[in-house]
């Protein structure tokens, strides 16, 4: 096992990273002040993995609220149900959520954690590669609304994040495909040692080698744990962290939540800023060569889907968390692995490279 640390003062937090951490008690019991608890799971987790977190619970008032799974679940609505359950219980101010799941579970887990009365203590069990690498680390929780993908939603940070690579083992190839669409994030933002390790490695990624995920994933929260220790509320740096998520925003709630995967829609997102980037003139060919080639060995898409055009584009990047005045604001290349945040475009050429990406949409996932 390997341990990593978020370093934010008081609420500061490990995050443990290896094989068979679901059945370690003195792990995750050290961070349960008191003796109620709800893990929050859901329909296709919690028969795979719930009895092995209860049995390291054994002896507290450990109880469960198994939500239905999707990302079209992720809403107040399913916030509402994991009150009820809580309130139901009788829980009080020092029970514990604890996520057991993917970032959707993680997402609603936390946000109801963050505002169930007025906040109580929340564990983070990520068991997907994408949740592992990215949603259960810094704190961002919350759920959709149908007029934007995360508009509802609270920073609130974990106790500890245990990520046991193990239950990748049971993850279907597609929502594989979906963690290593962040993994490749962490090299394009600034991280050129990195990507070059994933170019070198993205096969072995692919068939599951433990030794080569389980370096990814560290990697990985290493470079997100950096950047959330510098700038935790996103007032400057952390925006780097949604490199692709502008377009990918878009695609997930133009096409309807779950139709893309969160995932499939950061590779296809990131590819349209390198595509930007490539028309402004600030990475070359063989670099965006690059960046489309690593996200289709990732099995990934490398264009936007069919049946979204540049104005359903533009509309709904309008309502992204990163416009400020007005002025919509992009995470673009400045060369490879050298991603800025920037409003400083001409939007013809953002037009125009969506017209270009636009008339190249491919229908996923491939039939
Ligand atoms: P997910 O939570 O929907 O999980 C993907 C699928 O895999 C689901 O069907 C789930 O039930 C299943 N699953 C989970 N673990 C499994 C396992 N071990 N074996 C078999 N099946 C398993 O999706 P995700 O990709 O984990 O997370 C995507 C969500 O995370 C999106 O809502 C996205 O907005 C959010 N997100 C949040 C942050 C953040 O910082 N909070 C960052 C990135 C993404
Ligand atoms: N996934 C983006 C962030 O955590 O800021």
């Amino acid at each position: 096992m390997n341990t990593l640390h978020v370093d934010l003062g008081e609420r500061s937090y490990p995050i443990h990273i290896g094989s068979g951490l679901l059945d370690r008690a003195d792990l995750i019991r050290p961070h349960i002040p008191g003796k109620q608890v709800m893990v929050v799971s859901n329909t296709t987790v919690a028969p795979l993995y719930l009895d092995r977190l209860m049995a390291s619970l054994d002896g507290l008032d450990a109880r469960s609220v198994i939500l239905p799974d999707g990302e079209q679940y992720k809403t107040l609505d399913t916030v509402n149900r994991v009150f009820t359950a809580l309130l139901e219980a009788r829980f009080n101010r020092s029970c514990t959520l604890i996520a057991l799941g993917g970032g959707v579970v993680g997402d609603i887990t936390g946000f109801a954690a963050a505002s169930y009365q007025r906040g109580v203590h929340f564990i983070q069990v990520p068991t997907t590669l994408l949740s592992q690498v990215d949603s259960s680390v810094g704190g961002k929780t919350g759920v959709n609304h149908p007029l934007g993908k995360n508009m509802i939603g609270a920073f609130y940070q974990p106790r500890v994040v245990i990520a046991d690579i193990e239950t990748l083992d049971t993850l279907p190839e597609r929502e594989l495909a979906a963690g290593v669409a962040e993994v490749i994030k962490y090299g394009l933002i600034n991280d050129p040692e990195f990507f070059r390790w994933l170019e070198a490695n993205i096969d072995a990624i692919n068939a599951r080698d433990r030794a080569v995920l389980s370096h990814a994933i560290e990697r990985s929260c290493a470079d997100k744990a950096d950047v959330v220790a510098a700038d935790e509320r996103e007032s400057g740096t952390r925006a780097l962290l949604n490199l692709g998520h502008t377009f990918g925003h878009a695609i997930e709630t133009g096409m309807g939540y779950g139709a893309w995967l969160h995932g499939e829609a950061v590779g296809a997102g990131m590819v349209m800023a390198a595509h930007l980037s490539h028309e402004l003139g600030w990475i070359g060919d063989a670099d965006l060569s690059r960046i489309e080639s690593i996200i289709a060995r990732g099995k990934l898409p490398n264009r936007p889907p069919q049946g979204m055009d540049r104005t359903r584009f533009m509309e709904l990047m309008a309502v992204d968390k990163k416009v400020l005045d007005g002025r919509l604001r992009l995470v673009l290349m400045r060369g490879l692995c050298d991603s800025v945040v920037t409003g400083d475009f001409d939007v013809a050429a953002l037009e125009r490279s969506l017209d270009q990406q636009i008339a190249e949409a491919i229908d996923w996932p491939p039939r």
